[in-house]
């Protein structure tokens, strides 16, 4: 699936230590544009069309963001803290919030990427996705770690609803 093209604009949620980014920007080139946020710094060289800002996005202002975007992906995740249940459903509110955010910013037509800890609310994640978006589909990391349990939800093809 080849989810990036030259000049586009990348809202890159959960993005440090910064390897997303970089390689987004590289997709894109010098004349597209990554808006990179995270909770922690990412002290990692970028080209002139990418940053990362040190930010939470349950409290950011979507529109102070610089959008519209063409494609968001949110890698996104919790500190595990062991409890499984506990790490699936903290992973589930970061979804749903990417997806909040990328209501606002992202273009009619454009998609979203999201890891998500697969667990008891994953349908309802995939749900909220089916909604705003004409396409929905899974990706499993080919990469098994502990974490195995992560998928990506992809939305392709976004339809604004009228709020
Ligand atoms: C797996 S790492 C991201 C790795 C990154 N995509 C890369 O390629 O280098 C998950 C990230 O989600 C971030 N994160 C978790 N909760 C967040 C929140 N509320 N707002 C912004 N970032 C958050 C963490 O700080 C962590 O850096």
């Amino acid at each position: 699936m080849g989810l990036f093209k030259k000049g586009q604009r990348v809202l890159d949620l959960g993005a440090s230590p910064g390897s997303w980014t970089l390689y987004a920007a590289k997709q894109v080139g010098p004349n597209g544009r990554v808006l990179g946020i995270d909770l922690n710094d990412a002290p990692i060289a970028l080209p002139p069309q990418a940053e990362i800002l040190t930010l939470d996005a349950f409290e950011v202002d979507p529109e102070t963001l610089g959008g519209p975007f063409d494609l968001v992906i949110s890698d996104m995740a919790p500190k595990t803290s062991g409890q499984r249940h506990a790490d699936q459903y903290r992973s589930y509110e970061l979804v749903m919030r990417a997806l909040e955010l990328t209501k606002i910013v992202l273009k009619p037509g454009g998609t979203f990427v999201a890891k998500i800890f697969q667990g008891a609310e994953f349908e309802d994640a995939r749900n909220a996705v089916r909604e705003v978006f004409g396409k929905v589909r899974i990706l499993r990391p080919k990469a098994t770690r502990d974490e195995s349990y992560e998928v990506f939800l992809v939305g392709l093809g976004f339809q604004p609803t009228t709020p």
